[in-house]
């Protein structure tokens, strides 16, 4: 498999240092995708035969763009002449999160798949903002629209609730921001003021570049939109989600519920309607976790509450689920070269 890189910011590096390490799961089921294109802000660096991951980000680290490596790079080269030029059969599209317009995402997403080329992005604007459109033009031009990473990170939240929501589910409770979880564990377990602890989650590359992104909702007011659009079936606008985020929580309500055992929280939910907003949580849930975890509750008719909990932001976490978008890519190629194989000899398979 050939691959397009759209975007080499935290997660497009920790998935090229995932890559490099033999023990990834391309590498050990001898899958081992080719990058041909890899396109930052200065411009790209691109190569049939292959770019060499180590030496793109040694070129990165020194020079701040991959466009100033030698031979292969190439300033101003724009994201949408590669897609549409460079031979490939994957495009990643890895940019930052735009909550108003989802550009220059969707647009990137649009050309890709109008050039015949499945998708995986981790951008929260495309599959928030123009979900149907999409995967309607995915299945026109017979290729894939994947974006596991965009909720959950490492933690295939999508997945568990589509599958769930085929029972009759009655309430969806979550906790899909890292960061304003982390900066809430922070300030109550260290006292540490949001300043602080923000600087804190962007050291370790869990905030959007935009962090009020995080603070005031928005990043886990797109996360919802995606989960009730793509795994409940529940057409829902990001502008129809009630929104308060923790930029007025102080120290002195985080104390005032550590008193009665609860922990406040930036919580999704949707019942009758869909909100975010702190909320008090028993600190003995299995929902209320703490740090940069992620956790989603479902009850359901028949099987009480059913919750998952897992890493939910950071580069490598990130890059695992685009790893498995590849993996899951890669084992429909498989199946449909093998149903084409079993057609052609004439066997019926029942
Ligand atoms: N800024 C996001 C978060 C990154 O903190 O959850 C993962 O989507």
């Amino acid at each position: 498999m050939r691959l397009i890189l759209i975007g080499f910011g935290n997660v497009g590096k920790a998935l090229l240092r995932s890559l490099i390490d033999k023990r990834n799961p391309l590498n050990r089921l001898g899958l081992r995708p080719r990058i041909v294109a890899v396109l930052d802000r200065g411009g790209g660096a691109v190569d049939p035969d292959g770019l060499d991951p180590a030496e793109l980000l040694r070129t990165d680290e020194r020079e701040g763009t991959v466009a100033a490596a030698p031979e292969v790079g190439q300033f101003g080269l724009s994201p949408l002449t590669a897609i549409k030029e460079v031979e490939a059969e994957i495009v990643l599209e890895l940019t930052t999160t735009n909550p108003d317009t989802g550009e220059p995402g969707i647009s990137h997403v649009e050309a890709a798949l109008r050039n015949g080329r499945h998708v995986i992005t981790t951008n929260k604007g495309p599959p928030a903002l123009a979900m149907r459109t999409l995967q309607n033009l995915a299945e026109l031009n017979n290729v894939e629209f994947r974006f596991s990473g965009t909720v959950g990170g490492g933690t295939p939240i999508l997945e568990f609730v589509k599958q769930i929501a085929k029972v009759d589910i009655l309430s969806l409770k979550a906790i899909l921001n890292g960061t304003t979880n982390y900066i809430l564990t922070q300030m109550y377990d260290f006292e540490a003021s949001i300043e602080e602890a923000l600087k804190k989650a962007q050291r370790l590359g869990y905030a959007e570049k935009d962090p009020s992104l995080d603070i005031y909702g928005i990043d886990s007011a797109l996360k919802l939109t995606i989960i009730s659009n793509y795994a409940l079936d529940q057409e829902i606008a990001l502008n129809e989600i009630h929104v308060t985020g923790i930029n007025d929580v102080t120290l002195e309500e985080v104390r005032r519920y550590k008193r009665k055992g609860q922990k406040l929280k930036l919580v999704c939910s949707i019942d009758k309607e869909a909100t975010v907003s702190p909320q008090p949580i028993e600190a003995s849930q299995p929902i209320c976790v703490d740090g940069s975890l992620n956790s989603v509750q479902l009850e359901t008719r028949y099987t009480g509450k059913v919750t998952l909990i897992g890493p939910g932001a950071g580069g490598y976490p990130t890059a695992s689920a685009i790893i498995n978008d590849l993996l899951a890519l890669e084992g429909k190629e498989q199946g449909a070269k093998r149903v084409l194989t079993t057609e052609m000899a004439g066997i019926r398979v029942n």
